[in-house]
């Protein structure tokens, strides 16, 4: 690694280890190196396929049985995503957030990603803004279930506790963030005074409103991907390359220089 890189990895290290309360967020390009496909950028598949329609919650509300027929039985791009989520495994970027976290340096992960592999790869402290997709949440009581712990013969399913209309965890386009996670998320952006930011073009909100609110309290960005964001400018420290290979050597030199 020529001697630049090696530098910025070592300040960015140095920042992570003087910084209080460090937390993570974290999008599609974390789990690019798992086999699934980022949204936007090469090989995107918004990029590929173009964007979904903005009002899939209103469609859920509107005909929650043609929704769920739908989810059972997905086409085109969404049939591409979920069949690459159930074939995907952690890879070494999850993996380094787990020692972070193992280290008692990252507090908590936010994650744009509904694919389980933070918790999969063991990360304890994970806030899943966008939701999990091996969920099932009551849209009336917000209560979780896990998937398979659903009946699908009757459509739509219905919450076991509350009858209410269950729906995938996974937040549709129009929806608004469950207020549990969303709470929870502003809490951990508030005490934060860095924030790793991997993976993530940083353009959907509210997700993309953390590390501007925490730069702007003066906190320290740093930003790993292999290709600049809306975020760059703002970030203290930029790593150019993939999750899989610059988190693991950033937690190299957290242990080398603590
Ligand atoms: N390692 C790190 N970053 C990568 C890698 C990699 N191997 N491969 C690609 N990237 C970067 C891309 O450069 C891009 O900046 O990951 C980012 C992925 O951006 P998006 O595809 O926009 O994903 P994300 O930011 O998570 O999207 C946010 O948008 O469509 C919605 O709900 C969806 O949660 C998603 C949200």
């Amino acid at each position: 690694m020529e001697s630049s890189a090696a530098d910025d990895l070592d300040r960015a290290a140095e920042c992570i280890l003087r910084s209080r309360h460090v937390i993570a967020l974290t999008g599609a390009g974390l789990s690019v190196e798992s086999g699934i496909p980022p949204f936007r950028g090469p090989g995107g598949i918004w990029t590929r396929y173009g964007e979904p329609p903005m009002d899939g919650y209103q469609r859920f509300l509107a005909d929650p049985v043609k929704a769920w027929e739908e989810r059972l039985d997905p086409s085109g791009p969404m049939r591409e995503l979920w069949e690459t989520l159930s074939a995907a495994r952690p890879n070494a970027g999850h993996r380094a957030l787990v020692e972070l976290e193992e280290l008692g340096i990252l507090r908590c992960t936010i994650t744009q990603n509904v694919d389980d592999l933070h918790r999969a790869a063991g990360s304890r402290a994970v806030l899943e803004i966008h939701g999990n997709a091996t969920l099932i949440r009551c849209i009336q009581c917000v209560e979780r279930f896990p998937r398979k712990a659903i009946d699908f013969a009757t459509l739509p399913p219905r919450c076991p506790l509350c009858d209410g209309i269950l729906k995938s965890d996974t937040v549709a386009f129009g929806e608004p963030i469950p207020p549990d996670v969303l709470g929870r998320c502003f809490e951990e952006a508030e005490l934060a005074d860095c924030m790793l930011v991997a993976g993530t073009s940083a353009t959907v909100y509210p997700a993309a409103q953390f590390p501007i609110t925490i730069q702007e309290r003066g906190g320290d960005l740093v930003e790993v991907n292999p290709y600049e964001t809306e975020l760059t400018a703002l970030c203290q420290h930029t790593l150019r390359g993939t999750a899989g290979e610059v988190l693991p050597r950033i937690v190299e030199r957290v242990r080398a220089l603590r």
